[in-house]
């Protein structure tokens, strides 16, 4: 089962150690960037993605600052343990969390045009495509 769990002095070693494959590190900041950044953004939680008691992944969303609403900014499963279904699962955990708030609407989330595995993932999981490009990155939403 997959869950998602506070990050802390328990498991920061093991998290910063994940990684994703070579030719994917263009696609997602380094878990030490995120953890960094998210101590000067305070808004942004991390999470640590585990499969039953395995650290596989990590994951890193916000109510972002200028307008308010939830952003997935992270997410990556360590390269070992890609396509077994833990990336769609986890989101599918993260979307549930947020969903809880229901003073939102709206989930964003962006990813590299040349992303196809993030872009087919989100598909999956209802992202349609916004209309924006940020920084290079195509914007997606969810509306709940
Ligand atoms: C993108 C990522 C999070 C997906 O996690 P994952 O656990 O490997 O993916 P899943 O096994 O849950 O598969 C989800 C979907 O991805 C696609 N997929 C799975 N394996 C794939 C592969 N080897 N190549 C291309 N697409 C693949 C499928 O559409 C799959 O859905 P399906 O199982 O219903 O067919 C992960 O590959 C990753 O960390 N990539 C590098 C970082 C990154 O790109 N992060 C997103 C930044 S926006």
């Amino acid at each position: 089962m997959i869950t998602l769990k506070e990050i802390d002095r328990n498991n920061f070693f093991d998290v910063i150690k994940l990684k994703v494959a070579e030719e994917q590190s263009d696609f997602v900041a380094s878990n030490m960037f995120s953890l960094a950044q998210a101590k000067a953004f305070p808004e942004c939680v991390c999470l640590a993605i585990y499969h039953d008691d395995i650290l596989v992944g990590f994951t890193m969303y916000c109510i972002d600052e200028e307008d308010k609403e939830y952003w997935i900014y992270r997410l990556m499963i360590d390269s070992k343990h890609q396509s077994k279904g833990y990336g769609k699962a986890a989101m599918e955990k993260l979307i549930e969390k947020i969903k809880e708030d229901i003073q939102h609407r709206v989930i964003y989330i962006s990813f590299e045009p040349v992303n196809d595995w993030a872009k087919q993932l989100y598909e999956k999981l209802g992202f349609a495509e916004d209309g924006r490009v940020i920084d290079g990155e195509v914007v997606y939403k969810l509306e709940y």
